[in-house]
């Protein structure tokens, strides 16, 4: 079965890689020459998963995929969630966001967030959503150089260290997206033996 992701996302790609069976064959946006980003202008994380994965789909016509994430922090009243990507600003990058999140968090003693991911996949015009929380505490300050986002000020609950300092698999036994992506994966095996 192939299946196209619609991402840009060099990191994502290679978590979600990393979790599917060999059966399932993952293209990305640069595979097909597709290098146009999609606005993500929605005012819920499952709205521009969906819009995403949509506008691909409506594009290529391929069974695709789409997902969406955002760090929620408790003491910031959900902030930045659907907002994480341009939380410091419209060109804000990695590091504006991660420097103006610590700004805030200082000296907080509630540290609790969660990342939330929700995959949207279209198959046979239809829309599938799968969700994947994972619950954990903002660091004190950045550590780890591995990852993306906001890896390096995450600490997953019962862990001691940062999603930036933990190797792929161990990320991806924990974390929100590879939560999603097994969900989805259960579903297109299902999907997979039932067609053949
Ligand atoms: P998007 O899902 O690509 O729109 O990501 C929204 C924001 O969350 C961006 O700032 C990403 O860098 C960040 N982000 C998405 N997934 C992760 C993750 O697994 N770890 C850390 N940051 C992430």
């Amino acid at each position: 079965m192939e299946i196209l992701f619609a991402t840009h996302n060099k990191n994502k790609l290679v978590e979600v890689k990393n979790l599917l069976p060999k059966k399932i064959t993952i293209l990305s946006l640069e595979d097909i020459n597709h290098f146009k980003e999609v606005v993500e202008d929605k005012k819920t994380i499952l709205e521009n998963a969906v819009k995403k994965a949509s506008e691909i789909y409506k594009i290529t016509g391929r069974i695709c995929f789409a997902d969406d994430t955002g760090l929620e922090v408790e003491e910031l009243g959900g902030k930045p969630g659907v907002h994480s990507k341009r939380f410091a600003g419209r060109n804000a990058d990695n590091m504006d966001n991660i420097n103006k999140l610590l700004k805030l968090m200082k000296n907080k003693s509630n540290r609790k967030a969660r990342f939330v991911t929700i995959i949207s996949l279209i198959i046979d015009g239809k829309i599938k959503n799968f969700e994947g929380i994972c619950n954990g505490d903002i660091a004190q300050e950045k550590k780890g150089d591995k990852g993306f986002g906001y890896d390096s000020v995450f600490i997953p609950t019962g862990q001691k260290l940062t999603f930036a300092e933990m190797d792929i698999d161990k990320k991806n036994l924990l974390a929100h997206r590879a939560i999603a992506v097994k969900k989805l994966v259960f579903f297109l095996i299902k999907q997979f033996n039932a067609n053949s």
